[in-house]
């Protein structure tokens, strides 16, 4: 076993008796952790004074009595565009690579942190002209292109606060999340490249604006050269914008919980969440975990591969790196264009050494076979990340081998949309001790995290419950836009004093975390947070679905897939035309990502007495396994009631398999 070996869970276990089990590396990260814990004023007030405030009044951390969360950094002033980049000026990395550029056609470009400042700074000046003040809300549509960063450090840069939508998103899903934030301005580009083909995104936005009152301006970024409409007095070319445009913005100083930006996040209802984060506590968070995760030296290039559509973009290729003065590369487009070995023609041209990815992208790549990496030169890699989902062993395993040539540590991140920043993980910037394939391992600085049973009461290790976090830390989010009951009855009420995260996880004899997946009914689709009850209100929403219920499947690349059980209004009947019809018109409505991959016509769904979709149930049926453990389904339900349910749908969904 190598420090960084592939040690099979238990293995260790047996090798060691209970007293020494914790390696050196290990306690320390423990030691590190509680430290933060106890003494979150001093711990953090360190962290920060390696950071710009233009003012420190008072304590960095405020616990909230009456709530179970904290204020960070309260009264202290600082701008968070201003840390990632007026803090590089002047010293020997404004000329260092911020970022390396890949198109997905070929097209590079490069920019130090002192051009990076410049554009920065012009974007700042045509969102100020386009009349964004601080607070305001701008929305950002765009392609993975350099004008994404130069835009959102730019909204932050004026204490705006961004809104970043995913461009897979349809334009239903872009209104509506205009319209919860009540954005004034949107910044999108004429389309963006995937797969050699264009994804219309000013098409869409235009649709969208049909139905967004708050819309102001439209700020355009010439990609792909297609014609696109603009809208007189609304539309406004970023190339022509530019040029008028101030080559220095003063940064606006904000308090340490002014907003920085709203992502929206999947519920266990229908209607997206806004997690809204702060600006001072969020980047101390970064600021801290990018460095004990990642340990980018300046010998480093970071590859971060996620979008900047969610919060891994936000957090691993925005913010986080260029806290660190560290050089990154993006990367505009798929990762099997314009063959499945780009990624590792990518890594090799650019002495890629931190490459941090997904499970679903891992298994994609297990499928192609290791002739792809094969042909790349990868000895540039150093460690290895994952993020999104649990990561099967076997794919932990040929990540280390085939990617990592088994020299590189694997850091399996834990975290979520609300928690700012990674919050368990393996952190080769600050220890190194033994990792073991599909587990966390061990809580951050500060992350007081335990494993309880549906009543709180802590469980024993290696009992299978649900993760809660016990006392605030810095990256939390701070409200739900708009609705801040709601966050508090999402995430607090569950187990009061507790944060709920709803996985399920276990911790073994080591005190490793091993993070097993949702505990409620949001489905992971390689790695996408989809929530069941947002794919049923699509179905219900064609004039032929009477009713519906969605579970995730489990799937052997993407982790999970949505299966969707639809009842027909009379006078429908089920064809495979009307099935094709439905499937299009969940893409069209919530985009690719969400698109089942099975529609089984039924004529009843399992439920209970209240009427609850049994989705536990439906899993079984549909993927195929006797019923599983009733007596936790549902207390109301009797194993009898449920055994009908199942048999009940089984012969519907075996009579519409054949
Ligand atoms: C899951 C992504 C196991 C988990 C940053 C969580 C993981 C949800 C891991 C958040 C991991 C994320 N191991 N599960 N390393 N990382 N998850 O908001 O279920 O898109 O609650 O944030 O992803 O998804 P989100």
């Amino acid at each position: 076993m190598t420090e960084h070996g592939t040690v099979a869970h238990g293995e260790l276990k047996e090798a060691l008796p209970v007293e020494t089990r914790i390696s050196p590396g290990a306690a320390r990260i423990m030691e590190i952790n509680r430290d933060a814990i106890e003494h979150p004023n001093e711990f953090w007030s360190k962290v920060a004074s390696e950071l710009y405030f233009s003012e420190r009044t008072g304590p960095a951390f405020e616990e909230i009595k009456e709530a179970p969360y904290g204020r960070w950094f309260a009264k202290w002033k600082t701008n968070l565009s201003y840390n990632c980049l007026d803090r590089w000026i002047g010293t020997e990395t404004q000329h260092k690579v911020a970022f390396y550029w890949e198109g997905e056609n070929g097209d590079q470009r490069t920019l130090t942190y002192l051009q990076l400042y410049r554009e920065v700074n012009r974007m700042a000046s045509i969102l100020e002209t386009a009349g964004v003040k601080a607070g305001d809300r701008v929305t950002v549509y765009m392609p993975m292109i350099p004008e994404a960063i130069f835009t959102m450090m730019g909204i932050v840069r004026l204490g705006a606060i961004h809104s970043v939508v995913f461009g897979g998103f349809t334009a239903q899903a872009l209104a509506d999340r205009i319209n919860d934030s009540k954005s004034k301005v949107v910044v999108t580009a004429d389309g963006g490249w995937r797969r050699g083909k264009i994804v219309e995104l000013k098409k869409i936005v235009d649709q969208a604006l049909a139905q967004t009152p708050t819309i102001e301006k439209v700020i355009v970024v010439k990609r792909t050269a297609q014609p696109v409409e603009m809208t007189e007095g609304r539309d406004v070319w970023y190339h022509d914008a530019v040029k008028g445009a101030a080559d220095y913005v003063a940064p606006v100083m904000v308090e340490g919980t002014h907003p920085s930006y709203i992502l929206y996040t999947s519920g266990t209802t229908g209607k997206p969440k806004g997690a809204c984060h702060s600006t001072a506590g969020y980047m101390v968070w970064l600021y801290y975990t990018t460095n004990a995760v990642f340990n980018i030296t300046p010998k480093d290039l970071f590859w971060c591969t996620a979008d900047i559509g969610w919060v891994t973009g936000h957090s691993y290729i925005i913010y986080g790196p260029t806290l660190r003065g560290a050089t990154s590369l993006m990367y505009e487009g798929a990762a099997d264009f314009p063959a499945w070995d780009r990624w590792w023609d990518n890594i090799e041209k650019y002495g890629v050494s931190i490459l941090y990815t997904s499970p679903t992208a891992i298994r994609g790549f297990i499928k192609q076979g290791e002739k792809w990496p094969e042909k790349h030169n990868l000895s540039s890699l150093r460690i290895l990340g994952t993020v999104g989902e649990p990561i099967n062993p076997e794919a932990w395993n040929w990540y280390y081998r085939v990617i990592g040539k088994s020299h590189c540590p694997i850091v399996d991140t834990w975290w979520q949309t609300e928690t700012g920043g990674i919050m368990i993980s393996p952190q080769p910037g600050i220890a190194t001790y033994p990792l073991k394939p599909g587990s966390g391992t061990l809580p951050l600085a500060g992350v007081d995290a335990a494993v309880v049973d549906e009543h709180g009461k802590e469980l024993p290790r290696a009992e299978k419950g649900l993760i809660v976090i016990r006392r605030p830390w810095p990256g939390q989010f701070m409200t739900l836009w708009g609705d801040h009951q709601r966050y508090e009855q999402v995430y607090f009420s569950k187990f009061p004093g507790f944060y709920y995260p709803a996985d399920f996880c276990y911790r073994d004899t080591d005190h490793y975390f091993w993070l097993l997946g949702r505990a409620d009914e949001v489905m992971k689709i390689a790695g996408h947070r989809i929530a069941t009850t947002e794919l049923e209100d699509i179905l219900i929403m064609h004039p032929a679905v009477a009713e519906s219920a969605v579970i995730g499947k489990a799937d052997e690349i993407k982790g999970e897939v949505p299966v969707a059980c639809v009842i027909l209004k009379p006078g429908h009947t089920p064809s495979p035309q009307l099935r094709q019809e439905l499937l299009d018109h969940v893409r069209n409505n919530m985009g690719p990502i969400a698109v089942p991959s099975q529609i089984y016509f039924v004529e009843k769904v399992p439920k209970t007495r209240s009427a609850k979709i049994m989705r536990r149930l439906i899993r079984d049926v549909v993927e195929e396994r006797p019923l599983g453990d009733v007596t936790t389904l549902e207390d109301e339900t009797s194993v009898e009631e449920a055994r009908r349910a199942y048999n009940e749908l089984k012969a519907q969904i075996d009579k519409a398999r054949t």
